[in-house]
């Protein structure tokens, strides 16, 4: 080969190096660790009492029980054969890799606002635990709601396009990272933010609260708007995220209960701050 010819070729592998490099970045089992716990999945796909994310928790809701399944990496009962890809549309489109759909019980209405790498990395942390073997159940769902092909026209009237949430905006690095966890992975409006007949988040009303929420609790507001919650500074709401205890002394429990031991009580001081600098600084309905 010429001399004139190498440096061009060096160049160009080195360019396809570090494109792919870019494209792609190994997936992170320890970071995915920690988005399985932004992400709460415990709360819903460890029974209490059971082995960790093999599923069989009862959910009731006014369509009837759900019972979440496994998704530990067991090859039969789990999710061990599934493909990154098949991970990937399960999170954000709600389909299983038979391509039929999943009831929105399973959060992924948030989930598909999740980053390509973080779900590669939450992926490459589930292929790491203990299988175990629990074959998923059935769910108990009244007609008409047991019949899955009806979730395409609900996704057609109820999943708008996911918000950008990489739309940079005039606001801070920490208020872009709290958008994040609070829209997507945290899902914190799947309980804080009303729904209408179909069961379809109410995204004009984001955080406005939910008089129904799961398992017919009142869930409050947590908006600037409320009168209560606008008197929240920052250090309150990262110390009731991280403990439970609110600023007047009482304990958050029920469902929140759960969020707080599950997943905002082990997560970063950082992430906690980002999560109250958007909390206390409102956006406009994406
Ligand atoms: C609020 C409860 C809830 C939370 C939180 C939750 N899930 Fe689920 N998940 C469900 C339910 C219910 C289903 C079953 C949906 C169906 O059958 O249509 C499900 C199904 C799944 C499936 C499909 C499994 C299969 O065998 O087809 C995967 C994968 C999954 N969830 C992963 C996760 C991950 C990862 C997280 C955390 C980032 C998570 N889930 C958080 C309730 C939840
Ligand atoms: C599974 C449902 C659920 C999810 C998900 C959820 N919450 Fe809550 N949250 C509740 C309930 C229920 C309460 C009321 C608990 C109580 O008063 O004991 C609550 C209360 C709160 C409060 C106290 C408000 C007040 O005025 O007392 C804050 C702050 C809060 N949640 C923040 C969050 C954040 C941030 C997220 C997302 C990371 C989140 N929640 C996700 C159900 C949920």
């Amino acid at each position: 080969m010429s001399d004139y010819l190498k440096p061009l070729l060096i160049s160009l592998l080195l360019w396809t190096v570090l494109k792919a490099a870019a494209v792609a970045a190994p997936a992170d089992a320890e970071r995915g660790r920690y988005l399985l716990q932004m992400g709460g999945c415990s709360s819903c796909h460890t029974r209490d009492g059971g082995e960790a994310l093999a599923g069989g928790r009862s959910m009731e809701t006014p369509f009837g029980t759900f019972i979440t399944p496994n998704i530990t990496p067991h090859p039969e009962t789990g999710i061990g054969e599934w493909s990154d890809k098949d991970f990937i549309r399960a999170m954000t489109e709600g389909r299983a890799p038979d391509g039929s759909h999943y009831y929105p019980a399973f959060p992924y209405v948030s989930y598909r606002a999740m980053s390509r790498q973080d779900l590669l990395d939450l992926k490459a942390y589930l292929d790491s635990v203990e299988p175990v073997d629990a074959p998923s159940t059935e769910h108990e769902l009244a007609f008409p709601f047991n019949i899955r092909a009806l979730l395409g026209p609900w996704k057609w009237l109820n999943l708008n396009p996911p918000p950008d949430l990489d739309v940079r905006t005039e606001k801070s690095e920490a208020w872009m990272r709290g958008r994040y966890i609070v829209r997507g992975p945290g899902h914190c409006g799947e309980c804080h933010t009303p729904r209408n007949l179909l069961g379809g988040l109410e995204q004009e009303a984001h955080l406005a609260g939910n008089p129904e929420g799961p398992e017919g609790e009142s869930v409050p507001p947590i908006t600037p708007e409320d009168p209560g919650f606008s008197r929240w500074s920052e250090a309150d709401i990262v110390f009731a995220l991280q403990t439970g205890m609110k600023p007047d002394g009482d304990f958050l429990g029920g469902s929140m209960g759960h969020v707080i031991e599950n997943s905002t009580g082990k997560l970063t001081e950082s992430d906690l701050k980002a999560i109250a600098a958007y909390l206390r600084d409102p956006e406009e309905p994406l």
